[in-house]
This record gives C-alpha cells, structure tokens and sequence, in this order.
C-alpha cells in the first residue's frame, strides 16, 4: 500500500524539452465528500461515477530553463492567455513540489480547454486538475522511465487531490473510492482507487445534467468544507458517509437499483441539509431544483422507471438512470424537465473510464 512518502520523487533525470496532451473527466459523487482535514485528506470517504462526455482537455510543453528559483508558467483557456486561473495554478504548484521537486527546473505551457460550456455550473476543478496532474506525470515518467503504471496512476491521482479533492476521482474510472473505509481493500485517504465489482445493471449507467443555474455560486466549495468544523451534526454526518459506502457497494455489486435510488437521492439532500445548517448557513439550490426533484419522483412513482436525482455543490440537477430506459427518461426530460432549465439547456452524459492521453 502506497504511503505519503512513497510518492516523493527522488531519483531523476532531466530533459530538454517535451510536449503531453492529456483529457479528464468530471465525476459526479453518490456517497459525497463535504468537510475536509489539513492537507486535502477528506472527513469521510467518497464515491464516483466518472464521467465520459464533461472533461478538460490540457497540454503541457516543458522547457528545461536555467534558473530554478521559482515556478514559471503561462496559462491558456481555449486558447487565450487566462490570467484569472494562475493563482490556482500557483497554489497547485506549491502544494505538489514536496512530491515533484523537479517542478521549478522548467517553464511550463498549460494549454486547457473544456468540453462542457465554462459558465455552465459544472465544475472544472475535477477535470481541470486532473487532467494537469496526468501531463506532470507524464513529465515525471519521462525523467524517472522507471516508475510502474501503478504508481503513475495513483501518484496522478495523489497529486490531483491536492489540487481539489474530488479531482483524485477523475482519473480512473468507471467509478472511484476515495477515502478509508474499512470495507474497501485498498481504499485510502491519499489517492482514488477504483471499484470494479459492478452488477450489468449499472453499465453504461446515464448521467443528464440539467443546468438550472449557470451563476457563480455564492459559497465556493472551499468555504462549505470548512463550515464543517464545529457543525453541530459533523460527526453524525460523517458516520453516515461510512455506513452510505457500505451500503451503496453491495448494492453496486448485487444490481439492486432500487435501493441505490434511496441511498443516492439520500446524500444529495444531507449534502445540501449540511449547508442549510452551517453557521453561517446558505442554500444552493433554487425553486426550479425542487421542482425536478418533484417531477422525478411523480414520474418514478407513476412510471416505475428506476430514475433518480443527485446535486453537487449547486442547483444544477444529475438525473441518474440505467442504459435501458433511455428513451423513456429523455422523452420524460424533454416534455417535463427542460423548461426548468436556464435557456433549455442540458447536457446528456454516462459513466467512463478516466483520464486518457492524446499525446
Ligand atoms: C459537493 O473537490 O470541489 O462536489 O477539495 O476544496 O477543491 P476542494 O473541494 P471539491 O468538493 C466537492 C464537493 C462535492 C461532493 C463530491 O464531489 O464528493
């Protein structure tokens, strides 16, 4: 089991110059992540679905440079220099030197762009981050050749995390733990690992992404982990999370769908009951996010068909269902669902595989 220091790199070489191109996914979490400990090391463990069609695509050119005293780097979005995004950048660069000490020896050309509109609400941190720890990682591959697939994935992931934690998610797939758990071989609070006793019923399983609000959030992510410190129902919370996981892998083992409805639908609303009862407190869903849920429900009850909902840190709706009853549920979102949506829009998507190189 790989430990916190294994993943200082210590022998290497160093190279002139070279080119990765790297794509990520999203992931949208079912048993989610809120309120975190020092150094990105999350409160409760985590489950994932990764995504297919919502990723950032990122390419990397490195060029050895003669002084080594601070980070250098330029940054595009789609194209054009994006200043706003440095910081982030920076910060990044700052946490992960301990692991990658080889950072400052070169200027760094960050090339990104996302599939998925960038004011759409959906989160960039996952992919975005994900998809710049695989290219560094390509880069620490190709001064140390030596390191396996295995570390180079979970170092990927290690480095992500520290990024945005839920970005350890986005590497691998089809869907990702994170966090210990006494029931998962392997789990750990470092770095994803991914769970593959999947039952057929969720292959291909569908994700559609209402966009009901495309605003910037009024509470980032950051702060709402941080309002769980001193929350009066943190522990009880965080139990539940252990208990959820339990529950939700037998459930992704066994195909019983019914009963991860329950449990899905469950944590999307704690999730959101954790910040209403944050001191201070806050509500990111909008009037139009109750009425889906209202909708999925009346459809689910009058229809049978296994649908369900789940949030994230937004208004935006996931409407979750199996492959065979595709058309059932796009024919439901189109005469029901789409005018909740900011200008009509959603964006159909379905589990994947993980991040994948280009170049
Ligand atoms: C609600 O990963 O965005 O989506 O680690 O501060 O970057 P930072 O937070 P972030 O939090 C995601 C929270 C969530 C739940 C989840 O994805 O598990």
């Amino acid at each position: 089991m790989l430990a916190e220091k294994d993943f200082i790199a210590t022998s290497y070489n160093t190279i002139d110059s070279a080119s990765f191109e790297w794509s990520a996914p999203s992931n949208i979490a079912l048993v989610k992540y809120w309120g975190k400990k020092e150094n990105q090391i999350p409160a409760n463990p985590s489950i994932s679905f990764t995504l297919n069609n919502c990723k950032t695509i990122t390419k990397l050119d490195v060029v050895k440079k003669s002084e080594n005293s601070s980070f250098s780097f330029d940054l595009l979005f789609e194209g054009k220099p994006k200043e706003d995004f440095k910081p982030k950048i920076q910060k990044f660069f700052e946490r992960i030197e301990k692991y990658c000490p080889f950072l400052k020896e070169y200027h760094f050309k960050i090339d990104t762009q996302n599939t998925f509109p960038h004011s759409s609400g959906i989160a960039s941190s996952a992919s975005g981050m994900a998809a710049l720890a695989m290219n560094i990682m390509s880069l620490e591959k190709a001064i140390n050749p030596a390191i396996s697939d295995d570390y180079f994935y979970s170092k990927a992931s290690f480095l992500a995390r520290l990024g945005s934690g839920s970005a350890c998610r986005s590497i691998k797939g089809e869907v990702v733990v994170w966090g210990n758990h006494v029931q998962i071989n392997g789990s750990s609070d470092l770095f994803g690992v991914e769970f593959s006793e999947i039952h057929s019923n969720f292959k291909n399983y569908q994700d559609t992404i209402l966009l009901v609000d495309k605003g910037e959030k009024q509470v980032s992510s950051t702060v709402g982990h941080d309002l769980m410190h001193n929350h009066p129902y943190a522990e009880r919370r965080f139990a539940q999370a252990h208990e959820n996981l339990s529950q939700i892998k037998t459930l992704l083992s066994s195909g019983n769908v019914e009963e991860f409805i329950k449990i899905v639908e469950s944590e999307a609303l704690t999730l959101h009951a954790m910040m209403m009862t944050s001191m201070p407190y806050f509500i990111l869903m909008k009037p139009n996010t109750l009425e889906i849920i209202n909708k999925i429900w009346k459809f689910r009850d009058e229809t049978q068909i296994p649908v369900c909902f789940t949030l994230d840190a937004g208004a935006n709706v996931h409407v979750l269902y199996p492959e065979n009853v595709k058309e059932n549920v796009l024919q439901f979102i189109q005469d029901e669902l789409v005018g909740y949506c900011q200008n009509g829009q959603y964006i159909c998507d379905q589990i994947g595989n993980g991040a994948n190189q280009l170049k």
